[in-house]
């Protein structure tokens, strides 16, 4: 049978069974994962396996700790250049909406986007969806946003169509065409949001090109009227909301999030305990990215406040050229510890089954658990405590994907 086996002499395995707290990841000692056709069969003591399951192939995880696959729900991978000199001018003391008003940040990646051919950003995704599977990550969700006209846009979505055939991991698109409004003479603000709804919302959900709608609220992007419209439209489509919100100022994120259904809020460094609120009784996931936070120096998103409500914390990067240039989930889940006061066992929940729960994918994958996809991380750590505390950029010794495996170190 192919992509079917039993992972055995696991030393510690962290299901993160979804239940209980977010603390809770329910880890076995002396574990085994047996599983067929590339979905998890039975999980439990490796002394406890079924004796008819002892007739499938047999891999050994050396005693190290396995984890679920790693889920990245939030990166804005499809883009051309680099900003390295806003990352020096911030450093001077320039503020990010500053550079941007001047021309720089979101404006300046949207120019290199476009001139970008489809081949190019598709190579650009490879190179790091491979690198992804060097760090455990299983599971991509990619954001448009750096084409802000109607073909740029669904360039970026031909390209994340053509990833998702061509990588292992699970790629899931969101539509983020309201990210800032571009500058076009031709089209103002009214112009582009009407395109947005009534040509490339259509049209998305048509050809089936995107699962979310996403949706900057700051100042110098869009006001939360305007997402609350664009949001509503997105989902008489279909189009799942999401938004970035409460990021360099309180916009009113938590609660807007609740009010239009969003499947996740992300950012929310300023959200006030009323949103906090908000969020935990419509049961939106909120998403942590220490590393734009501190990127831009930013006072962290307080996880804690969040967990304490009861609210589901993922941590993912937002890896994208200007705010968060960097790539390394397992890096962002540290920082998420830090700095936002998430327990190791948090972060590992946050960063598989919670981030799985913000793409809507948590009946899938995320967790080690039967019926759901074989994929899973092995780690040369004795624990996620270890693991998070002593960082090491190199600890994934091997990537298993739906029963493969897709990266062993050497
Ligand atoms: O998630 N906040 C808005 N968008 C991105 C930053 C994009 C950029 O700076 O290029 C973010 O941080
Ligand atoms: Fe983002």
């Amino acid at each position: 049978m192919r992509n079917s086996g039993v992972l055995g002499d696991i030393g510690y395995l962290a299901t993160c069974k979804d239940s209980g707290r977010q603390a809770d990841i329910y880890p076995i000692q002396d574990a085994a994962i047996a599983f067929e056709n590339g979905r998890i069969v039975w999980v439990g003591q490796e002394s406890n396996l079924p004796i008819e399951l002892g007739i499938l192939e047999r891999f050994s995880a050396g005693g190290r700790t396995v984890i679920p696959g790693l889920v990245d729900c939030h990166t804005h991978l499809a883009f051309s250049g680099w900003r390295a000199d806003e990352f020096r001018m911030r450093i001077e003391g320039k503020g990010y909406l500053d550079i941007a008003a001047a021309g720089g940040g979101i404006r300046k990646t949207m120019a290199q986007t476009r001139l970008a051919s489809e081949e190019d950003l598709l190579e650009h995704c490879l190179t790091y969806a491979q690198k992804y599977l060097q760090i455990g990550v299983t599971a991509i969700e990619c954001k448009t946003g750096y084409g802000l006209s109607l073909e740029a846009e669904l360039k970026l979505l031909r390209v994340y169509r053509q990833l998702a055939l061509k990588v292992p991991q699970n790629v899931v698109s969101t539509l983020l065409a309201a990210h800032i409004i571009p500058p076009d003479e031709k089209c103002n603000r009214e112009c582009y949001i009407k395109m947005i709804c009534e040509e490339l919302i259509p049209f998305v959900a048509s050809e089936n090109l995107a699962s979310f709608n996403d949706i900057f609220v700051e100042q110098g992007a869009y006001t939360a009227a305007e997402a609350d419209h664009i949001l509503s439209v997105g989902l008489t489509h279909g189009l799942i909301p999401k938004l970035h919100v409460d990021q360099l100022s309180d916009g009113g994120g938590g609660e807007l999030a609740a009010r239009v259904g969003a499947i996740s809020a992300d950012h929310l460094e300023f959200t006030t305990d009323k949103g906090i609120e908000a969020m935990s009784r419509a049961r939106v996931t909120a998403v942590c990215l220490p590393f734009a936070s501190l990127y831009l120096n930013q006072p962290p998103m307080k996880a804690r406040s969040f967990l304490d409500a009861g609210v589901n914390v993922a941590v993912a990067t937002d890896f994208n050229p200007g705010s968060a240039p960097c790539y390394d989930l397992p890096l962002a889940m540290m920082l998420a510890c830090t700095m936002s006061r998430m327990t190791p066992a948090e972060a590992v929940k946050g960063a598989t089954l919670m981030a799985s729960k913000a793409i809507g994918k948590d009946h899938d994958y995320g967790s080690i658990e039967i019926g759901k996809r074989a994929n899973f991380v092995e780690l040369e750590v004795p624990d996620v405590e270890h693991w998070l505390y002593h960082f090491r950029s190199d600890t994934c010794s091997k990537t298993w994907i739906d029963g493969s495996v897709f990266y062993k170190k050497n």
